[in-house]
């Protein structure tokens, strides 16, 4: 038996409505599957925890995470919480402290869904976004002084470290050189700023060498909107510093149709800590409790996380039956359907279990 130990932590909002959905779901691979085991504890870890115990989790929490395969996270953030506590307090301490420096997003339009873009449909937007998640504009490297007087001063500091720079770039040139087109673009900024984003710029070049298989550009992250806009197919694979993909990857979600759908995964290559896997949507308080969050995401992050576990075929396997499930019109209604988490959910084990998957 192939046994995997999964830290669900469901977190806020429809967090634990699409983490049970995601759950129920790894459970008929397993079943289908026959030989395949999830082992699964689950963290009551987030913003109600913060609300009775002063902390998102506790001090111990991530070497309570460390003997486990992966993580499987919901959402965080609450209404009534400061969002950059929720953040620091949970999610940014383990994407940090594990060394989950590879942010990775893929994003398509899956059958059934229509994009905003105007004759753009599935085929024409295929790309992964690869996100730094370990430095950049994220290090939290910065401070206030002077807090309230005239002269208040705030800072927050980009930190790019060589290190930082080509563990990504490699990560990035091998993925794009394992998909069919090879081909990938940098994002940059480094008309306007001038020490890391050169030195960014520089490292891409160097590592390049190294692929020499691989077609790449560079891109004016400004630039970049227009042409993820205007030219989803000129795009594959894309590599960004942790900010300028935290917002191209919002685009990319709208233009596939829905952030409803969009994954994540949080991954340390070297494989010394448990990676993370979580949908991008957050936790919308708007509908939570209404049972018509889109489950799609968490699924497609889970099979995210078969891949990364070594079960490429049960990832395979879920996601045609997604694919299946949207092709065949049963969409929450963020997607412009009328069918509940529940729903989704019901029909993509059905396809787990149906002839075709
Ligand atoms: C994301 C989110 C987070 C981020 C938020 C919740 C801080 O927008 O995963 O893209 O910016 O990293
Ligand atoms: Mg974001």
């Amino acid at each position: 038996m192939r046994s995997y130990k999964i830290a669900a932590i469901p977190a806020d909002g429809i967090g634990p409505e699409v983490i049970e959905a995601g759950l129920d779901v790894l459970k008929a691979l397993a079943e289908r599957d026959g030989d395949l085991n999830f082992e699964v504890t689950t963290f009551d870890w987030g913003s109600d925890y913060y609300k009775k115990h002063g902390e998102m989790m506790p001090k111990d929490g991530p070497d309570q995470l460390k003997p486990f395969d992966a993580i499987y996270f919901g959402a965080v953030g609450a209404p009534d919480v400061p969002d950059h506590i929720t953040l620091w307090g949970l999610r940014l301490p383990i994407c940090q402290g594990f060394d989950q420096y590879a942010n990775v997003r893929p994003t398509k339009i899956l059958p059934g869904i229509t994009s905003p873009l105007a004759g753009v449909g599935p085929g024409d937007l295929d790309w992964v976004i690869v996100r730094e998640n370990s430095e950049g504009e994220y290090s939290g490297v910065g401070g206030r002084a002077h807090r309230g007087l005239p002269e208040e001063v705030g800072m927050e500091v980009s930190v790019f470290t060589r290190t930082g720079v080509a563990r990504i770039m490699r990560y990035a040139f091998k993925l794009a050189q394992s998909r069919p087109r090879k081909l990938l673009t940098v994002v940059t900024k480094s008309n306007a700023q001038r020490h890391g984003m050169v030195m960014w710029d520089e490292i891409a070049a160097e590592v390049a060498r190294d692929f020499p298989d691989v077609t790449w550009d560079k891109m004016l992250v400004d630039a970049m909107t227009v042409r993820m806009t205007l030219h989803p197919q000129s795009l594959d694979t894309i590599v960004a510093t942790n900010l300028h993909a935290d917002i191209l990857s919002d685009l990319a979600g709208a233009l596939a149709g829905s952030l409803g759908v969009a994954p994540t995964g949080n991954i340390d290559p070297e494989r010394r800590f448990p990676s993370m896997f979580e949908p991008i949507h957050g936790s919308a308080f708007d509908i939570t409790g209404k049972g018509i969050a889109n489950p799609v995401a968490t699924f497609w992050t889970a099979a995210q996380m078969l891949e990364h576990l070594g079960e490429p075929d049960a990832a395979k396997r879920l996601m045609v039956a997604v694919e299946q499930v949207c092709a065949d019109g049963v969409l929450t209604p963020d997607v412009g359907g009328g069918a509940t988490t529940k729903d989704v959910t019901a029909a993509v084990i059905g396809a787990i279990h149906g002839a075709n998957a």
